[in-house]
Parts: structure tokens; sequence; C-alpha cells
């Protein structure tokens, strides 16, 4: 079905990946029967754990792939009309460019396979330059760029066309916080100008900034997609971490966490446990020096769909 206010339309899609020989074959069902629908303009977020199945989704939305079976529909049309692809910009998970060009060369490169040359060329170049936050380091060589900065080349390279559809592969693996929150601000920006956005990714303080909706996929299903604005208002439950005085460990006699208070100096608690926890120990005139969130909520509700728990730091 054509619907012009869809920019992707995945319909059934399945991935069998057969690897091995005939003696020993394997099987990996990479994918199994997706379906989803992102909007124009809409920033969708497609979370999973390693091997989710998030770069296989990609590669066949981008027809990099053949699905075992099922369909994608992209700008109402398919991947392998090269006016559809001329629409999208794509960021790989591990890009690669050669390193004894300048950022601007390699971007004049992209631009002239796009059909840009002369003064258009270098209007459009300044421009992604600007946008992604390069033009200061425009002139040096890419050998010495640092791994946000080739990933924020790599953005600039799939925005040189200017696609209406940008589709990214974790674009945040690897970044430092800096170079991490200059991703994010490209990505807002990018939003407001219009530019319809499909990330892989399993980091989720990005998902909260920059995605509208999101997806999870886990072992090749997708579990659950909605709005982030609703999970973030969700009551989904998050655990603490409670820091208090090792020297009180006598005072947690017959708490569960005696042992975890005198070994580290604080004790892991569910969200709904807090309150009467925090009222056990203001009763027993135990200190608390802090408490904080283990997960944000995003994190939490990832979690909870995929039926795992958040990782305790310091606990074995
Ligand atoms: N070319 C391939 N041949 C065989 N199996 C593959 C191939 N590519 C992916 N797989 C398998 O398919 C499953 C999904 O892989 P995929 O790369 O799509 O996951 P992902 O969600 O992108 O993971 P990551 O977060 O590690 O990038 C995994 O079990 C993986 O081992
Ligand atoms: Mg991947």
């Amino acid at each position: 079905m054509t619907d012009p206010t869809l920019a992707i339309q995945i319909e059934g899609l399945s991935k069998t990946y057969k690897t091995g020989f005939w003696l020993a074959p394997k099987v990996t069902q990479a994918l199994k029967n997706l379906s989803l629908d992102v909007r124009e303009k809409e920033a969708f977020g497609l979370l999973g754990l390693n091997g989710a199945g998030k770069t296989t989704t990609i590669k066949i939305m981008l027809g990099f792939l053949s699905p075992t079976s099922g369909a994608v529909k992209i700008l109402n049309g398919r991947i392998s009309d090269q006016n559809i692809r001329q629409q999208i910009g794509y960021l790989s998970e591990l890009p690669y460019f050669s390193r004894q060009h300048t950022g601007r060369e390699l971007l004049e490169y992209f631009g002239s396979l796009h059909n840009f040359s002369g003064k258009d060329l270098r209007y459009k170049v300044d421009e992604v330059l600007e946008l992604v936050r390069m033009t200061k380091a425009a002139n040096e060589k890419v050998s010495g760029y640092s791994k946000g900065m080739l990933q924020r080349i790599g953005i600039g390279q799939a925005l040189i066309g200017n696609p209406k559809l940008l589709i990214c592969d974790e674009p945040m693996s690897g970044l430092d916080p800096v170079g991490y929150k200059e991703m994010r601000d490209i990505f807002i920006d990018l939003k407001k100008r219009g530019t319809t956005l499909f990330l892989n990714t399993h980091i989720m303080d990005e998902v909260e900034r920059v995605c509208d909706r999101i997806g999870i996929l886990h072992g090749g299903e997708l579990k659950k997609v909605a709005l982030v604005s609703n999970i973030l208002r969700s009551s989904v439950e998050v655990d603490y971490w409670v820091d208090v005085d090792p020297q009180d460990a006598p005072k947690f006699i017959g708490m569960p966490f005696q042992a975890t208070v005198a070994e580290k100096g604080g004790f892991h608690i569910r969200g709904n446990e807090l309150p009467e926890t925090l009222a056990t120990l203001n009763q027993k005139n135990i200190k608390t020096k802090g408490i904080r969130a283990l997960s944000s909520v995003m994190e939490a509700y990832f979690l909870k769909t995929i039926g795992a728990q958040a990782m305790v730091p310091g606990r074995g």
C-alpha cells in the first residue's frame, strides 16, 4: 500500500543466514517476521543487544542483503530504484574513509557523486561541514581525526546529497562524552530540518534525547514499539543504589543487604521497595550518604521488555 506519510514500511521481514559447510551447516534466524512503519520526519530508534538483528534490518532496507521473506518499501518505492537511493543517506557501523585526504576533500568527492560542482559544491560542502561541526578541522587529514571526528565526517558524507531519510548504524558507539553530545546535537538539528532519522543503537541516552519512537528488537523479534514520551511518562521501575557508611553494617542485621553493606558500603534496591526501606533505615537511625538511580527509565523499559535485569556496579 502506498502511504505518502510513511518513510519506511517493513512487512513480514525474515532473514536466515546459512553459514558453515555441508557437514556442519549453521543456520541463524536473524530476523523473524518483522513489521514496522516509520513516518516521514520521524526520528526512530531501533534498540537491541548485540546480535539482535539491527544491522541485518538496515542492510535489507538498503538492499545490501535480500530477505528470506517479506518486503520493504522505502520512501514509497523500492531501494533498487536509483531515484529512491538518491534520497537516502547512510552511515555504516564501521565507516571507512581514505585517510590521506582531508575532510573537505572527502565531502567534495561525495558531493560530486551527487552532481554538485563548482560554487554549488563548495557551498554545499561548507554547509555540511558546519552542520557536522567539522569546519575547523576540514583542511586536516583524515588520518589525524579522532573517532568522533570520523563519525561526524561519516554523517557529513551521508548528508551531502540532501537525503530525506538518514539511516545510521550505531552512530554513537565508541564516542567519548563530548563526541557523543556533538553527535546528539547534530541529530537534533537534523530533526528540526525535517530529515527522517532511523538509528540503530544500544545507547539509551541517545534515544531519549533524539528519537520520537523506538522499537525493541530481541533475538530477531520486534518485541515492542512505543513513543519515547509515553515511556518516559510510564511508571517503569528503576533500580537504585543506596550508599551508607560501612561502619553501620552491624545495624543492618536481619536485613537482606547486610553483607553488601559491609563489603561495598551500600546496597541495591528496587524502586518499589525504596520508600519503605528508607523509612526502616530512618527508624534504625542509619544515615544514607547518597541514592542513585542505576539506570534511566528508558534503560529500565528496555531491560524489562527483553526480560533482563539492570547491571549493578561492583556486584559480582
Ligand atoms: N553475514 C552473516 N553470516 C552469518 N550470520 C550473520 C551474518 N550477519 C549477522 N549474522 C548473525 O545474525 C544475527 C544478527 O546480527 P546483526 O549483525 O544483524 O545484529 P546487530 O543487532 O546489528 O548486533 P550488533 O549490536 O552486535 O551490531 C547474529 O546472530 C549474527 O551473528
Ligand atoms: Mg550491528
